[in-house]
């Protein structure tokens, strides 16, 4: 059975009941959670300080935390009472096609006053999220997001569960969301739209609990729309066990800094000091500065010491076949300082300056934007290789839907046993092979997940058949 909870985060322990239903999420006698999207307030400054406008799933800033059980089905009425037309996607779930969320692709647009019906089946265990998929750089900086959690079938033995959603926002100084930037050429073609806010869960600098002595399960989740987070997780004694909802194998190096792009997950286990009342904090780096984000304390007695829990691993298909893969190219241009000269909007050849005016900033293989016709059509079961040049001054976060991709080599280096991810962080200048069977039939989209470029021209897709 789904269910669905408004707990707020920042008691972290799981002390606090799960509760369910609550007044804009609740349950439908047909077994759907009712999600509604609206204009609300949310106090993503100070308490005591100016609340701030902004969209948000459930009038809560992140959405209500979703929650399944592996292989059971996630039901959810979308409703949407915002002044725009919207649609849910289902970052990094393995999806029917027909519940990806994308308007234009796999739906059309819900308008202001419609609903739709997301039923799904959650193929992995781990941490994803949602969020819209029509002007998505717009409505993910006015507050749309929440989290998803796959449960593994038995708890794997954590003493607690936390998931934190990491925000970047652009505020005015009076908290508003900086509406004038909306769409900025500026953010487009340079980094995307960098915010000057940080908040955790919806709160600036909360102060979280752990368990004394006990393994915690961090779920840190990047919902920026564009900053890449550097996270101190070594200060914390943390180890990586999971990347994109996906349990890394092998044995992995503690991580010193996490880098965390645009949509990107990482399962942290944490061993918990057995002191009580320690305190340590979760730092992010900016520049060569460190901020705190989130401070944390351990509280209560000490819990019983056992080994850290270990994670199942997720039904992901085999990568096999890669002599006879189907090979592909894409090729990024575009940006600020880059040599792009010209691409092809909407089946026009545009010069640069005709682009700008367009909106766009940024090709695929010298097409900007995403197109009728697919980048690539394969057949089921087929593997495929997609060689990724950057040959841009930026980094991008490229996003695949429906499927988990593995890199297979790295500015001409070959990788063994990568971890399977659904955004892969490429460097300016990087030129990076991943591969994956493509065993999800439908229409998948391939973007940058930094916002403002996806909405400049870094978009497409590929069709499994
Ligand atoms: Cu998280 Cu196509 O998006
Ligand atoms: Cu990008």
């Amino acid at each position: 059975m789904p269910y669905l909870t408004r707990r707020q985060f920042t008691s972290g322990l799981a002390a606090t009941p799960l509760a369910f239903a609550g007044s804009a999420a609740g349950f439908a006698d047909d077994g759907f959670i009712a999600l509604k999207a609206s204009p609300a307030k949310a106090q993503l400054l100070a308490q005591g300080e100016k609340a701030t406008d902004v969209w948000a799933y459930g009038r809560t800033v992140p959405g209500p935390l979703l929650r399944v059980r592996q292989g059971e089905r996630l039901k959810v009425r979308f409703i949407n009472a915002l002044p725009m037309a919207s649609t849910i996607h289902w970052h990094g779930i393995r999806i029917d096609n027909a519940m990806d969320g994308v308007a234009g692709l796999t739906q059309d647009p819900v308008p202001p006053g419609g609903r739709f019906d997301y039923a799904f089946t959650a193929p992995d265990a781990g941490t994803y999220w949602y969020h819209p998929h029509f002007r998505t750089s717009e409505q993910l900086a006015r507050g749309l997001y929440g989290l998803l959690i796959v449960e593994e079938p038995t708890p794997p033995g954590f003493d607690a569960d936390l998931p934190l959603a990491i925000d970047d926002w652009r505020l005015t100084e009076d908290g508003a969301i900086h509406e004038a930037s909306l769409g900025a050429m500026m953010d487009k073609s340079h980094a995307g739209r960098l915010g000057n806010w940080v908040t955790v869960n919806g709160i600036s600098g909360p102060a979280l609990t752990l368990p004394t002595n006990g393994w915690v399960r961090l779920r840190l989740v990047n919902t920026s729309n564009a900053r890449v987070l550097r996270l101190k997780i070594g200060t914390l004694g943390g180890r990586v066990i999971a990347l994109d909802g996906q349990p890394v194998t092998g044995t992995q190096e503690d991580a010193k800094i996490l880098t965390l792009a645009p949509a990107q997950r990482a399962d942290i286990a944490l061993r918990v000091p057995g002191e009580p009342d320690t305190k340590m904090e979760l730092l992010a780096m900016a520049g060569d500065r460190e901020i705190s984000i989130a401070t944390l304390a351990t509280r209560g007695p000490a819990v019983q010491a056992h080994p850290m829990p270990q994670l199942p691993p997720n039904p992901l298909p085999v990568l096999s076949g890669l002599q006879d893969a189907r090979q592909v190219e894409l090729r990024m241009a575009g940006g600020a300082r880059g040599t792009m000269r010209e691409a092809t909007h909407k089946g026009q050849v545009l010069t640069i300056r005709e682009l700008v005016r367009a909106g766009q900033a940024w090709s695929f293989n010298g097409i900007s934007g995403r197109t009728e016709d697919p980048l690539f059509r394969v057949g089921r079961g087929q593997t495929v290789v997609v060689n990724m040049i950057n040959d841009t001054a930026w980094p991008h976060a490229m996003h695949f839907h429906g499927h988990h991709v593995q890199v297979i080599e790295r500015n001409g280096k070959k990788v063994q046993n990568a971890p399977w991810r659904d955004t892969e962080l490429m460097e300016r200048g990087e030129v990076v092979k991943v591969a994956f069977p493509a065993e999800n039939v439908g229409k998948w989209m391939i973007h940058c997940h930094m916002l403002e470029h996806q909405a400049a021209g870094m978009a497409t897709w590929f069709a499994v058949a």
